[in-house]
């Protein structure tokens, strides 16, 4: 009742404020459900720090973060109704919200680096993607990084009958169930600022994650045991609303887009190393395992999920599964 009470007042002031100046106060409400210090959390400091440098502190930046004030249940729905301006949902997110191509990006074993994933995002496959999201009432601004997935649980989870009959918490996607249950395990749609608590209570077994929300979101304690299966990317699409994106005006609009370029680069910068500097801890942390994955055991996953490669490729688009193919090589 209270977020819907915000929601219609957001909507109120995103309305009076199309009335408003050019060169008036400008408020940038991000939200988002990670930690700070993960590449989202970055990247989000980084276009606060450059907006309010570059309007003289004109254009403030406000960041949500840990789903403080949206989750992933309810902050698309707080875009449209103009209760936050921007957001960077995991690309898994989208598949849901009426646009299924996005789940290209959730394939088991799709891509082999982040170099690969680079080349689909960054060119023209992307930019198409991007522009898919004005079905939904959303202007796609740019693809950030995270990482690769690895399983968590109490065990390790290195072969595919080591997944059966566990509960694993996925995120709302079709693809990531149709994996779990290729898997024999038993997916549990959760947003994931309830998935802590999931864990630590027994509702769920299992997670999927990259390291470094694994590590921010104190995952350690609940899932001693890390399998690095690597076997799909987390990656996300910095979206805004069409209206609020319109009332900006030319200037603005260009200062937002020019800083948000350099954010996002900044943060491509660092998924990388912050994902090598979460392993790095794991490694050392007291009671966690960590455990690599031999190529016969990496070969039986991808091969007990290849059919959900096939199951998927028309709802993807079997167009559009083979330019990421013809891109990545
Ligand atoms: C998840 O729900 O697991 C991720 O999308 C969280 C995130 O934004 O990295």
């Amino acid at each position: 009742v209270r977020r819907r009470a915000v929601l219609v007042g957001g909507a109120l002031a995103a309305a009076c404020g199309v009335a408003t100046a050019r060169q008036a106060p400008l408020l940038l409400r991000f939200s988002h459900v990670v930690a700070p210090d993960t590449p989202k959390g970055q990247m989000a400091l980084r276009l606060q720090a450059l907006l309010h440098e570059r309007s003289g502190g004109r254009i403030r930046v406000e960041i949500y973060p840990d789903s403080q004030l949206w989750g992933d249940d309810d902050e698309m729905e707080a875009l449209r109704l103009g209760a936050v301006e921007m957001l960077a949902p995991s690309l898994s997110k989208f598949g849901m919200a009426g646009v299924p191509e996005f789940e290209v990006f959730d394939l088991p074993f799709l891509f082999r680096d982040l170099a690969q994933v680079r080349r689909v995002t960054q060119g023209r496959v992307g930019r198409e993607l991007l522009e898919r999201l004005g079905r939904q009432q959303m202007v796609g601004l740019g693809f950030l990084d995270n990482g690769f997935k690895q399983m968590s649980a109490h065990r390790p989870l290195r072969r595919p009958a080591d997944f059966a009959g566990l509960r694993v918490r996925v995120q709302a996607s079709q693809v990531l169930g149709a994996q779990m249950r290729a898997l024999g395990a038993r997916p549990v749609v959760l947003p994931f600022g309830e998935t802590q608590r999931a864990l630590a209570t027994g509702v769920v077994d299992a997670a999927e994650n990259p390291l470094s929300n694994y590590l921010t979101q104190q995952l350690a304690p609940l899932q001693p045991h890390v399998t690095l299966t690597q076997h799909g990317y987390l990656g996300y699409a910095v979206v805004t609303h069409p209206r609020w994106w319109k009332h900006l005006g030319r200037a603005d609009r260009a200062l937002v887009r020019q800083a948000l370029d350099e954010a996002l680069q900044h943060g491509n910068r660092l998924a990388a190393g912050l994902d090598q500097a979460a392993l790095a801890t794991l490694r050392t942390q007291p009671g966690v395992q960590v455990h690599m994955l031999g190529t016969t055991d990496r070969d039986a996953l991808r091969q007990a999920v290849q059919p959900v490669v096939e199951q998927f490729r028309r709802s993807v688009g079997p167009g559009l599964l083979d330019a990421v193919h013809g891109v990545i090589g």
